[in-house]
């Protein structure tokens, strides 16, 4: 039978902390059709949509993304944990499933304006993708969508983004 994108992901429990089930999406990206297939799936709803920037979060929405903004040939712009940008930057606070995070864009990285589709590999409670929307509005970026391979459904974060008015993109489950 032909494989999904699921079935190249794995499941570890209790990481990081007890009581966590971990999408490893490692695996998948390790397998050259599961990777093409993930990639060229998150991308298509927005061929042809005029996207400006790709927009990664750290970490596994930087290997997803860049290659995304490969095939959409766009920027490709990096919003990462507090301290690790060199330049000058703006910052949002946020909880997670399992802790509390700052993120960090360049205050130049966007123009006002710019059509912008954010990338990462799973979206839980929402929170790192809702700051991660918030930095790019700061800089007067326009979201025009949020694609992920994986949505946690039960932990809200579909729901949050669609609050905001977003779209929300997801591959699986
Ligand atoms: C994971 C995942 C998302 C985020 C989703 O990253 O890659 O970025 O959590 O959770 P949320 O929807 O509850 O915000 P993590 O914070 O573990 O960082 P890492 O990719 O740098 O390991
Ligand atoms: N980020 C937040 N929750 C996660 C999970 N269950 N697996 C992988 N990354 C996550």
């Amino acid at each position: 039978m032909t494989k999904t994108v699921k079935d190249y992901i794995r499941s570890i429990v209790d990481f990081p902390h007890e009581g966590i089930i971990f999408r490893d999406v490692t695996t998948l990206f390790a397998d050259a059709r599961g990777f093409r297939m993930a990639v060229d799936q998150l991308l298509t709803p927005y061929t042809g949509m005029n996207i400006d920037k790709v927009v990664g979060l750290e970490a596994r929405g930087f290997i997803l993304g860049g290659a995304v903004a490969h095939q959409l040939s766009t920027g490709f712009v990096p919003i990462r944990k507090k301290g690790k940008l060199p330049g000058a930057v703006i910052s949002e606070a946020y909880t997670l499933e399992y802790g509390e995070a700052v993120v960090e864009i360049h205050d130049d990285a966007l123009k006002p304006g710019e059509r912008v589709l954010i990338v990462d590999d799973l979206l839980a409670t929402g929170g790192t993708a809702a700051a991660g929307i918030t930095l790019c509005e700061r800089l007067g970026a326009k979201v025009v969508g949020c694609a992920f391979v994986i949505d946690l459904p039960a932990l809200g974060g579909r729901e949050l983004l669609e609050s905001l008015g977003h779209e929300v993109h997801a591959l699986t489950s």
